[in-house]
């Protein structure tokens, strides 16, 4: 008899317990936290980790905040390298594509880093960009090619990439090395595509929160409980697990 009384209050704790995260996982798919976008059609689905600077501080996991501009653009603000248009979000690979407002995005490349934002880059391809006075056309100078970057040029001056071990003396006269770029996943032949659109991207990376598992399975990634940044899994059942 007290056995079954302690089994049946077993029960109904754990039905309990099950019932209060399931509630709070449904909670993070509707009401305040539901899935947002700055463009009515057009937009990347903004769900957790992400939040728009317009939805509750909860909805979102730290770090992860993006915004809307008055052209309905999303926008994503690294501390170090300023503000990128959000392209694409891939939720179930953690990866988000950003591009350039300016369609510049290797003006970008000189100055980029993800330093001080909960996201990483793949720099696998590295180039040497010169500085050189004057007009420069594109050209195809022996043991490699040089490109022309039109939008970070100016009048009196043209920016051209090269490929990192472009040896010095192939440099036209008026060229000096400015610096050298790493770039998240692209290859040399991508400078190539012009005019530079707003599909160029940067593919950025997160691992925490860690929801890419979650994700894949067909489930939504959420806290865990109202305070702390423990995430769990609310399964397409609707079940919630930690
Ligand atoms: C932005 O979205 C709002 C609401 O969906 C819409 O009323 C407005 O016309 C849009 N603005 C632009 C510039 O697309
Ligand atoms: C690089 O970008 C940051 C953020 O936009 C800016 O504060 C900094 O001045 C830039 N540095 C250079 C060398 O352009
Ligand atoms: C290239 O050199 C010119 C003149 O010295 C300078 O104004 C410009 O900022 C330089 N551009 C880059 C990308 O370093
Ligand atoms: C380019 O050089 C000319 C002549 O030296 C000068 O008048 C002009 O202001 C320069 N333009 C820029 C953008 O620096
Ligand atoms: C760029 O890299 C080359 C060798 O890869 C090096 O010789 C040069 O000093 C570097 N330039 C700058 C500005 O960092």
């Amino acid at each position: 008899m007290a056995k079954a009384t302690q089994l049946l209050l077993t029960i109904i704790f754990i039905t309990i317990i099950i019932s209060l995260f399931t509630n709070q996982a449904a909670a993070q798919s509707a009401g305040p936290c539901k899935p947002d976008s700055c463009h009515p059609t057009r937009g990347p689905t903004i769900r957790f980790p992400f939040r728009l600077a317009r939805q509750p501080v909860r909805c979102g996991y730290p770090g992860f905040t993006l915004r809307c501009n008055a052209r309905n653009q999303t926008i994503l603000t690294l501390p170090r390298a300023g503000d990128f248009i959000v392209q694409h979000i891939d939720y179930q690979s953690s990866a988000i594509y950003v591009g350039d407002p300016g369609f510049c995005l290797p003006g970008r490349a000189l100055n980029f880093s993800v330093s001080g934002s909960p996201y990483d880059a793949t720099f696998l391809n590295r180039f040497g960009i010169l500085n050189c006075s004057g007009r420069l056309e594109d050209s195809a100078g022996a043991g490699g090619y040089y490109i022309v970057l039109p939008c970070v040029s100016t009048e009196n001056s043209t920016v051209v990439v090269v490929a990192d071990d472009f040896p010095a003396d192939m440099a036209p006269p008026s060229c000096r090395r400015a610096g050298n770029v790493t770039v998240p996943p692209w290859t040399f032949s991508e400078f190539y595509w012009r005019p530079i659109g707003p599909e160029e991207v940067f593919e950025l990376r997160w691992s925490r929160p860690a929801c890419g598992r979650c994700e894949t399975q067909g489930g939504r990634c959420g806290f865990k409980e109202d305070s702390g940044f423990a995430v769990g899994c609310t399964r397409p059942s609707g079940k919630f697990v930690a």
